[in-house]
């Protein structure tokens, strides 16, 4: 596959920017900056200081807003015109950076983010997933724990629950791939857990800033599988998402940049 005129996935400056990135309160200000990383050619972007509720920006908590005036082609979920939100999950979730220490869960919750896991489809249904799970307190929790690197143990060890996510990579003593899907069914896997958390009121922050090695090693995980991210539920603090913190944001590509070909 070639990309018809350069990148493809060049930043675009089309959809304006919301008044939490806005420089200075100056209205309309315009400015110079760079894309944050995905090309080098600096762009002149268009600040709006003062966002309508649904105004057009990248910030997903801003798309579900009430009494939001229609939106324009980078929105959200725009249908024939007629403007629809997607499912409440996907404008509610977010992964938390500070998770209530004193939330517990008891072991029927888990055993239902565990079913939803295994419900999830995967190639051929493979199934290449399994998890090793700590509560908080508990002597698997406390082995998690001791892996985890220095920006995750600031906030994953006050979740109530750590998942870690391992993959089936590898037919038993061989090189052959079990499946060459494996780490997308896991990811889905984990996504079908963090839908059956969020139903519950609870929330998941995936990641993968812990030693991954010496995980394998703590539980002795035989090569073949591999250990891919960890999954830290709970309660958030704070009641929403706040300050993204560091390490996660609400930021996403604008509809038009993910949508590869599509005929209107
Ligand atoms: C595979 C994977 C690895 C991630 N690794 C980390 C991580 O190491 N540290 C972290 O703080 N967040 C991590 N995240 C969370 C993302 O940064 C976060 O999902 C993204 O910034 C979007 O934020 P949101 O989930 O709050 O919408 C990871 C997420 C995924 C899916």
């Amino acid at each position: 596959m070639s990309f018809p005129s350069g990148d493809r996935r060049r930043f675009k400056s089309r959809y304006r920017f919301c008044a939490e990135d806005a420089p200075s309160s100056r209205e309309n200000r315009t400015s110079r900056r760079t894309c944050g990383g995905r090309c080098s050619a600096m762009q002149t972007l268009r600040w709006r200081v003062r966002p309508s509720p649904g105004h057009r920006c990248r910030h997903r908590r801003h798309a579900g807003e009430r009494n939001a005036p229609p939106l324009g082609p980078v929105a959200v979920g725009v249908t024939d015109g007629a403007r629809v939100l997607p499912h409440s999950f996907t404008l509610d979730r977010f992964s938390p950076v500070r998770f209530d220490a004193g939330h517990t869960v008891s072991n029927g919750v888990v055993d239902l983010l565990l079913e939803a896991a295994r419900s999830a489809p995967s190639a051929g249904n493979s199934q290449p997933w399994a998890f090793i799970v700590g509560l908080r307190g508990d002597e698997v929790h406390e082995r998690l724990v001791r892996h985890l690197a220095r920006s995750s143990a600031m906030w994953a060890p006050g979740a109530s629950l750590l998942v870690a996510n391992l993959a089936h990579r590898f037919v038993e003593d061989s090189d052959i791939e079990y499946s060459e899907f494996a780490h997308y069914d896991v990811g889905q896997a984990v996504a079908h857990m963090t839908f059956q958390a969020h139903s519950m009121g609870l929330f998941v922050h995936q990641f993968r800033a812990f030693d991954r090695e010496a995980v394998a090693l703590e539980f002795r995980i035989p090569e073949h599988w591999e250990v891919t991210t960890m999954a830290a539920i709970g309660m958030p603090l704070g009641g929403g998402r706040g300050d993204p913190g560091p390490g996660t944001s609400d930021e996403r590509y604008p509809l038009e940049e993910i949508t590869w070909e599509r005929a209107r």
